[in-house]
């Protein structure tokens, strides 16, 4: 079978056979399949789409490309969450330790950045000395000697999804049903989680800006999850501004360890606690949503959750003075205020456009290769619904270098001020 053939039907709109599927993955993990086919094959998927049973084989041939993790020495339910991505969403980094601390073993397997996108192991990695290469018997002992561990996928899980991933990041073919439902269900799948709580994101700074779009990529993901026995749901969030406040990787580490001391925005406490309180009933350790809120909004209170994101930095080689020390992380030369122009409420933030900025002055990746800069962000000072007054700081800009006109000009054409605001809805739908 050829590859010039598989990538023809697809362009051409055919629907490809399980053969042909494999043959792609399995010409993908070899290097048989040069990556100029690979993402020739890439867009057509992304233009031609893919039926339910080519996404769900793509997904079981993406799997069975590496090895299936066996979490069951592990004791109890193993609950997991992914998101699908967006700008600002460090929930990953306060959820694991939240869930953790009710003693619900979280084995969580999270990405890089991807596209104007940030990834949680990027952002870990902020933390002097965090190691999200660990390997396959040190993740097990650390799920179950500290009840949980943020890692990248290690090289044998879905490594189809690894190459698939990065070429993605490139070719501008992210925002595709086919592609992420694949991408991360093969991964969840692999990683041997009992349990999965998918946050779908929605809107301008989601892969899928309509809720349309996003409903049917949450019941795709749902329906692969639940075809091979996982108990899975998925909540659809708004993502049309950034989530919280910070963007860039230490900023977000601070906010996630903010939150864990109870004094982030409301916004990602809330998203963080919701997703945490689905993830304690699929556990079995609460009857309900109200009761498990309760029990998440308690680690932040006593402090216990805060000392398992330690323990786990801790145990993954990072340093714990991060907690009272955030400055131990790179920190920004220059801190930048953008001021308002005019006076009224802040009713729109371009979520994407912040996150390409940020991607911009060194916080993300534009080419597979590229080093990131963990210090430089941007900093909310204002969100949808603020009123504020000419010459008030909407934004600060974390930056090593001094001259960012460009960054400034591409800020104020994405953020709007008007006499009022639409309310904002923080999480859309449920899906089942
Ligand atoms: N997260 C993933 O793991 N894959 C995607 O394609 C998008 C988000």
């Amino acid at each position: 079978m050829r590859m010039v053939d598989i990538i023809d039907k697809k362009r051409n709109g055919g629907e490809l056979t399980k053969e042909e599927i494999q043959t792609f993955v399995d010409g993908v993990v070899s290097g048989e399949i040069p990556d100029y086919q690979t993402s020739a094959f890439l867009m057509a998927t992304y233009f031609k789409d893919m039926t339910d049973e080519e996404r769900s084989e793509l997904t079981m041939a993406m799997m069975k490309s590496g090895d299936h993790l066996d979490l069951s020495s592990i004791p109890g339910m193993k609950v997991d969450k992914h998101s699908t991505g967006g700008v600002g969403d460090k929930t990953s980094i306060p959820l694991a330790p939240i869930v953790a601390a009710l003693g619900i073993p979280v084995p969580m397997i999270s990405g890089r950045g991807l596209g104007h996108t940030g990834g949680t192991l990027d952002k870990l990695e902020a933390i002097p000395g965090y190691q999200v290469e660990i390997s396959e018997s040190d993740f097990l002992q650390q799920v179950k000697d500290q009840g949980l561990a943020i890692v990248g996928a290690t090289g044998n899980i879905a490594p189809a999804d690894k190459k698939i991933y990065a070429l993605r990041d490139v070719t501008d073919t992210v925002d595709s049903i086919p592609l992420i439902a694949s991408s991360i269900m093969s991964k969840k799948i692999a990683s041997g989680t009992d349990a999965l709580v998918i946050d779908v994101k929605t809107g301008a700074g989601a892969f899928m800006k309509t809720l349309d779009d996003s409903r049917e990529l949450a019941k795709a993901l749902v329906g692969i999850g639940k075809g091979v026995g996982m108990d899975c749901m998925a909540i659809i969030s708004d993502m049309n501004q950034p989530l919280g406040n910070a963007i860039g990787n230490a900023l977000e580490i601070k906010e996630s360890i903010d939150l864990l001391k109870g004094e982030a925005p409301a916004d990602i406490t809330d998203l963080v606690l919701t997703l945490g309180s689905h993830m304690v009933v699929m556990s079995g350790k609460a009857k309900d949503l109200d009761e498990a809120r309760a029990m998440c909004e308690k680690t932040i209170e006593d402090g216990s959750a805060l000392k398992k994101f330690g323990d786990m930095v801790a145990a993954q080689g990072g340093d714990r003075n991060v907690i009272d020390h955030p400055e131990i992380m790179p920190q920004a030369k220059f801190k930048i205020p953008l001021l308002a122009k005019s006076s009224g409420v802040v009713s729109q933030v371009e979520a994407d456009e912040m996150g390409i900025a940020s991607m911009l002055l060194g916080g993300g990746r534009q080419k597979a290769d590229d080093q990131l800069d963990y210090a430089v962000g941007i900093m909310m000072n204002k969100k949808v619904g603020d009123a504020v007054k000419e010459g008030d700081t909407l934004l600060t800009i974390y930056s090593n270098r001094e001259d960012v006109a460009d960054i400034k000009e591409r800020l104020y054409a994405n953020i709007e001020i008007s006499a009022s605001a639409k309310p904002f809805t923080l999480i859309h739908e449920t899906v089942r």
